[in-house]
């Protein structure tokens, strides 16, 4: 029998052989986290001499890519839900509102990460899971934090900001985040080490010192117990009588603190807030020359729940003079059984 020629077979997308695409296999390594899609990727931009290969150096590159993607899918259809009736429900209080958009819109953003990078090296913290009994925990693991919608009150009642907030951490640090500010269709974005972007125009924190030329964000978030609300309204008394030139609140941390990073204002600092919410601005406000802090001055601390951002060091301490500070459950707190 005449012998068979082996036929050898290529790999449609990068036009390989199965031998040499193992050999590429073994010379690039597969990232933490990386699919086979990103490796092949990863593969083809070597191969092309790309410039993108720079995401050898930098293994988060695609994952970056891919939340401004999503984040702007999400948006999408944020604003189309916008249009239609708009069912409300509550979570931790009368005033913690959640609708089926926050939902969806979190179904479609962990889904659309998992089918890229769900080969389980990856977790996932988002906010209306965390509120059905998941975890919020962050380990060293590549984790994502969402925020479908940020700004859900806004949402419910037409005020027009609302905000897709992604943040990606490794070991515990913040390596990306992406702000999408759907209705003013502005994309925020920073990755650690290479600047804060709006819309590809690099941004900058203000460069005011003078806390009496200052504008300060504040919100008073979802807990309207008398002691805290006390608290809040008389640190913001306080802040006002300093004087500054302004309080202000868009009713978005997200955007909150996207707002400090492109110099509109000097700071905004908040206790009751969660991880999800100031997660992707943190690294914009840090990526835009600004300062993270914990409301007492100490180290910024993800599950705290407190947060201050600021332009600058003297605008924050001055700021953190006049915060009365009230206690929090942390986000990473076990689960009290009922
Ligand atoms: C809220 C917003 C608001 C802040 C609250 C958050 P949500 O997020 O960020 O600005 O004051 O503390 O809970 O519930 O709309 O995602």
């Amino acid at each position: 029998m005449p012998e068979r020629k082996k036929k050898k077979r290529k790999n449609k997308l990068l036009n390989l052989s199965n031998k040499e695409l193992k050999a590429l296999q073994k010379t690039v390594h597969c990232y933490p986290g990386a699919t086979d899609s990103w490796s092949v990727f990863l593969h083809k931009a070597l191969l092309s001499k790309d410039p993108r290969a720079h995401t050898m150096a930098d293994p988060w590159q695609t994952a970056y890519d891919f939340a401004v993607q999503v984040a702007r899918a999400a948006g999408a259809v944020i604003r189309k839900a916008g249009e239609e009736e708009i069912k409300i429900q509550t979570k931790s209080s009368a005033v913690d509102l959640v609708t089926k958009t926050d939902e969806r819109v979190e179904k479609i953003i962990i889904g659309s990460l998992k089918e890229q990078f769900g080969d389980g090296t990856h977790c996932f913290i988002g906010e209306e899971s965390v509120s059905k009994g998941e975890a919020c925990i962050l380990t060293d693991k590549p984790t994502w934090i969402i925020d479908p919608v940020d700004g859900t009150t806004n949402f419910v009642h037409g005020f027009p900001f609302v905000a897709v907030s992604i943040a990606f951490a490794v070991n515990k640090q913040l390596e990306f985040g992406v702000v999408y500010s759907c209705l003013e269709d502005k994309m925020y974005k920073a990755r650690r080490g290479q600047g804060a972007f709006c819309d590809d125009e690099q941004i900058q924190v203000s460069d005011v010192k003078d806390i009496n030329k200052s504008i300060i964000i504040s919100e008073h978030g979802t807990d309207r117990s008398i002691e805290k609300v006390t608290k809040i309204f008389s640190t913001m008394q306080k802040i006002l009588r300093i004087p500054v030139h302004g309080l202000r609140g868009s009713g978005t941390a997200a955007t909150n603190m996207c707002l400090v990073a492109s110099g509109a204002v000097e700071a905004f600092f908040e206790i009751g807030i969660h991880c999800w919410d100031i997660a992707a601005g943190a690294v914009i406000v840090q990526e835009a020359g600004g300062l993270i802090l914990d409301v007492d001055g100490g180290p910024f601390d993800l599950m705290s729940r407190r947060m201050m951002s600021a332009n600058n060091d003297v605008i924050a301490r001055r700021i953190i003079k006049e915060i009365e500070i009230f206690p929090v459950v942390r986000d990473d707190a076990p689960v009290q059984k009922k």
